[in-house]
């Protein structure tokens, strides 16, 4: 699989419009609290940049989802880390994401935290396959949108592997 491999987003790249997308959301909250909620494990990489460039006062949670397993999304979403009411409720959540695809994951999730009243709910992801969109969905930041390609590295994952990338990478087909 490693030959096959073709960088999509260099490191650079990747790090540059981090620092963009930490300060239009600084400029949408200003000095109101907000908690990135992580979704497990894909987004951890760019949860933790995208904090680090992050210039206002926040917090981190963290969710944990799964729908795919190699390269193919199940449509069932498991909530395998669920979150707590106390730490959503009357807060602005962020959930901070490594890619939309179906649309699944993201929509079952804004849905999930609405239940547990915060005061508002946006999402952020890295990544953004629109092509391959089943539920209707639009995140509110978005990085990169890309085109229908399998993505790993800088968090994305192939069956766990290559998560460790910096950069972004894509699988050629034959
Ligand atoms: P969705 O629910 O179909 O939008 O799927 C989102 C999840 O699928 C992401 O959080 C990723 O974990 C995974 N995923 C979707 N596309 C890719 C990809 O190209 N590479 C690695 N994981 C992906
Ligand atoms: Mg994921």
């Amino acid at each position: 699989m490693e030959d096959k491999m073709q960088i999509l987003i260099s490191e650079d790249e990747l790090q540059k419009r981090i620092k963009e997308i930490a300060l239009e959301i600084k400029n949408d909250y200003n000095d109101e609290e907000v908690v990135f909620c992580s979704v497990l494990k894909g987004a951890v990489f760019f949860t933790v940049d995208l904090m680090k460039n992050y210039d206002g006062p926040c917090y981190l949670d963290c969710v944990r989802v799964s729908s795919y397993e190699g390269e193919n999304s199940t449509g069932n979403i498991n909530l395998k880390i669920p979150l707590k009411k106390e730490n959503i409720e009357g807060k602005n959540i962020i959930v901070v994401e490594d890619i939309v695809d179906t649309g699944r994951t993201l929509k079952y999730l804004v849905e999930y935290l609405k239940e547990m009243h915060p005061k508002s709910v946006k999402t952020c992801s890295l990544l953004d396959k629109k092509a391959r969109r089943v539920v209707e969905f639009e995140a509110d930041y978005v990085g990169f949108p890309i085109d229908d390609l399998f993505v790993i590295g800088y968090g994305l994952d192939y069956d766990e592997k290559y998560r460790n990338f910096p950069y972004i990478a894509y699988v050629k087909n034959d």
